[in-house]
């Protein structure tokens, strides 16, 4: 592969063509998972200090003008903030951004399913960690199973083309249910994915103790499934999951299984995305705390151009692999990254 790159197209040094771009829209949260939050939560963001969403969509244009095609929309809990739904109307209506998705608590899924996907959102990705109501108010620090149960139902209802459920395996917590997960993922026609739990802010300090490897959690898996490797889409869209088919040998339903081994297994060579913070700053990669402000450059009066080439900048310093393991490491919780 040639690392010459194209004028304005997002290309890394490491000739990774960057197409997703993962937005936060806001660093609240309604719930505090112990993964990811302190117990007593965050300082959050002053308002003024957020993207506005015309904020938001502008320098969404320049990054789809960039070679973007899509989008994520994260938090905190993207849906905390007021008026998502008039966000998600705003960014489905830019040409040439072909896939809008959002990762979510599913919280308050219930009630905005169908209008988030009457207004243009095609994907979601739920966090769901355990299907038992207590456990779930031990992670989340806050009763909600029933609700993220009610909200999965309405976003099935409002026919998402994909619905995955995210769940952080943690030793002694969670991984005992990985089965279970599965077959209801397969029951209900989600897509699972298995995540390994990574050292950032809050979750920094439950690792190592509670880490479980993607292969530690296939041994466990395969105790009640039977595993397969999935082949024909093991790695589908350049993203960080290898996924897997897993058949339960008491009979049911194959469920679909995408593994995140961050960790064990570093993907970074197939990295694809960039991130922007709720205040707007460039995060090249997930490990490392970002430096480029793009609200300031837009708030200065930055051309698109001189935006887009501050973009373009920014990544050639995009580094080769994640730096969880090093002094550098960012101190920063999820919630301010978005995953
Ligand atoms: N390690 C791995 N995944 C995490 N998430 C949050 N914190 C961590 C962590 N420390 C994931 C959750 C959620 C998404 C927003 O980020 O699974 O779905
Ligand atoms: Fe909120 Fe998600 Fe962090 Fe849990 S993982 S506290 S739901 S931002």
């Amino acid at each position: 592969m040639s690392l010459e790159r194209k004028p304005f197209s997002l290309v890394d040094l490491q000739a990774r063509e960057v197409h997703y771009l993962r937005l936060s829209v806001t660093d609240r949260c309604n719930y505090r998972c112990t993964y990811c939050m302190p117990a007593e939560g965050v300082d959050v963001v002053p308002r003024a200090e957020l993207l506005t969403f015309d904020e938001i969509e502008h320098l969404t244009r320049v990054f789809v003008g960039l070679g973007v095609r899509k989008v994520r929309m994260t938090g905190g809990e993207p849906m905390v903030r007021r008026g998502i739904t008039d966000l998600v109307g705003q960014l489905a209506r830019i040409p040439g951004l072909e896939d809008l998705a959002m990762t979510t608590n599913g919280h308050l899924l219930a009630s905005l399913a169908e209008p988030l996907r009457a207004a243009g959102l095609a994907r979601l990705n739920v966090s769901l960690d355990t299907l038992n109501p207590q456990r779930f108010a031990q992670i989340a620090r806050r009763d909600g199973l029933a609700d993220v149960l009610r909200g999965l139902d309405a976003a099935r209802a409002a026919g998402f083309a994909s619905i995955k459920l995210n769940t952080v395996v943690m030793r002694g917590v969670n991984d005992d249910e990985l089965g279970q997960l599965a077959d209801f993922a397969a029951e209900h026609g989600f897509v699972a994915r298995f995540i390994e739990s990574m050292p950032i802010g809050a979750g920094a300090s439950l690792t190592p103790e509670s880490f479980v490897s993607a292969a530690d959690m296939r041994a466990r898996l395969a105790q009640t499934h039977e595993l397969a490797q999935d082949l024909l889409h093991g790695h589908p869209g350049g993203g960080p999951a290898r996924y897997w088919l897993a058949r339960p040998r008491s009979g049911g339903p194959v469920a679909r299984i995408g593994f995140i081994s961050a960790i064990s297994e570093r993907f970074c060579q197939l990295c694809n995305r960039v991130r922007l913070s709720s205040t707007g700053t460039l995060r090249e990669c997930l490990s490392l705390a970002g430096e480029l402000s793009l609200r300031d450059l837009l708030r200065a009066g930055a051309s698109d151009e001189a935006i887009a080439a501050a973009i373009a900048t920014a990544l050639n310093t995009k580094v080769d692999g994640h730096r969880f393991d090093a002094a550098v490491a960012t101190p920063d919780n999820m919630s301010a990254i978005g995953g």
